[in-house]
């Protein structure tokens, strides 16, 4: 039977789950909430579904919700995601949460430890991570087609203007990229950064930052808010003894580079995925499939805990650049 969701927050991403979630057989969007009314009421009548005004009123309603989409946004557009994921974990609904999973370190601890305690699957919209190109690369990691792994580069940048706080693009942005160097190369002990302000700019729209894996690969992500255009989006490389892949776009081409052979392997648009848009169906039915076999919280694909992994990296980086230090990731 298809899953019951809700929907809080009706801006464009809202929408964008709200759209995925009817075109997916295993979802029916039942609830929708947005604290501005004109937006809730707008997407009640386009899904076909009750308007809420507050997770709260939502929540006291008493409608069956079987799991809820979290998209509202705020300071480096996370800054409104605390309140009204605490208020549907407290109310023991699993939520897909938007990222950042919060700009502020601090609650994104006490979400992740809530959802622990409520035993409550919790995950967040690490949409990179869900392309066929990167399952497939992830399965030669897993399956040891690199041999050691030594060294992951990582490249993700776009043009976005905003000049909304200092480390508005490391926040907002990173959590994607981020996570994809996880999901790759595993947990991150130390870090450090160094950042700068673009032509024109009053952030830190620029960064580099050099990254100590747990099993000792060397990594290293290049961040801007100053690309797009020609630049493209994404560029991952993981580097191990036998070989090396490199990912383009996050879906479009992947390669594999023997270390020992001329011969090339090359898959384009793997899967039928053509574009980082589609990325959102794969992400959300992920969840979907997970929700309906039982999944257990801990094996949560793409988890507030992954989320929160990698916004310590990036406080982790932002205390680098500014002591001037290499950080250590507590255990
Ligand atoms: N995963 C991705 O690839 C990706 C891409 C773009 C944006 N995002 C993320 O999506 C999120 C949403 O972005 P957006 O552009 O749709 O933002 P938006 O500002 O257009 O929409 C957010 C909505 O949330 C509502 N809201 C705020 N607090 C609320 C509350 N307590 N209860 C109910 N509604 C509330 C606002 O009124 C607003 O309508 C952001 O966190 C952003 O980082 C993710």
């Amino acid at each position: 039977m298809a899953l019951k969701i809700g929907i809080v927050g009706m801006g464009g991403i809202g929408n964008v789950h709200a759209g995925v979630y009817m075109n997916d057989p295993l979802s029916e969007v039942v609830a929708v909430c947005d604290i501005i009314k004109e937006r809730a009421d707008a997407a009640a009548q386009k899904y076909g579904c009750p308007a809420f005004y507050s997770v709260k009123e939502m929540l006291a309603s008493g409608i069956h919700l079987d799991a809820c989409s979290m998209c509202t946004a705020g300071k480096e557009n996370g800054g409104d995601h605390y309140l009204p994921t605490m208020e549907l974990l407290e109310g023991g609904i699993p939520v897909l949460g938007e990222k950042p999973i919060s700009n502020e370190v601090e609650k994104g601890r006490e979400m992740v430890a809530l959802a622990k305690k409520k035993n409550l699957p919790y995950a967040v919209n690490l949409n990179h991570r869900f392309t066929p190109a990167a399952i497939k690369a992830r399965e030669w990691v897993d399956s040891g087609r690199l041999g050691k792994l030594h060294i992951m580069n990582m490249t993700m940048w776009i043009n976005n203007p905003n000049e909304t706080s200092e480390h508005f693009h490391i926040r907002a942005l990173h959590p994607h990229s981020i996570d994809v160097m996880r999901y790759f190369c595993g947990p991150v002990k130390s870090v450090h950064a160094f950042f700068m302000k673009g032509k024109g700019r009053t952030i830190w729209s620029n960064v580099q930052v050099n990254m100590h894996f747990e099993n000792d690969v060397v990594g290293h992500l290049t961040g801007s808010y100053d690309a797009g255009g020609t630049f493209g989006l994404e560029r991952c490389e993981v580097v191990g003894s036998e070989g090396r892949f490199v990912l383009e776009e996050a879906c479009e081409v992947l390669t594999w580079y023997d270390r020992r052979s001329p011969q090339k392997e090359t898959y384009v648009n793997l899967g039928g995925m053509t574009n980082f848009g589609q990325t959102f169906q794969s992400r959300l039915h992920k969840w979907l499939e997970q929700l309906t076999e039982g999944v257990k919280p801990e094996a949560v694909d793409g988890s507030g805990a992954d989320a929160l992994a990698a916004q310590e990296i990036i406080e982790a980086a932002i205390k680098s650049f500014h002591t001037h230090t290499v950080v250590d990731l507590k255990a």
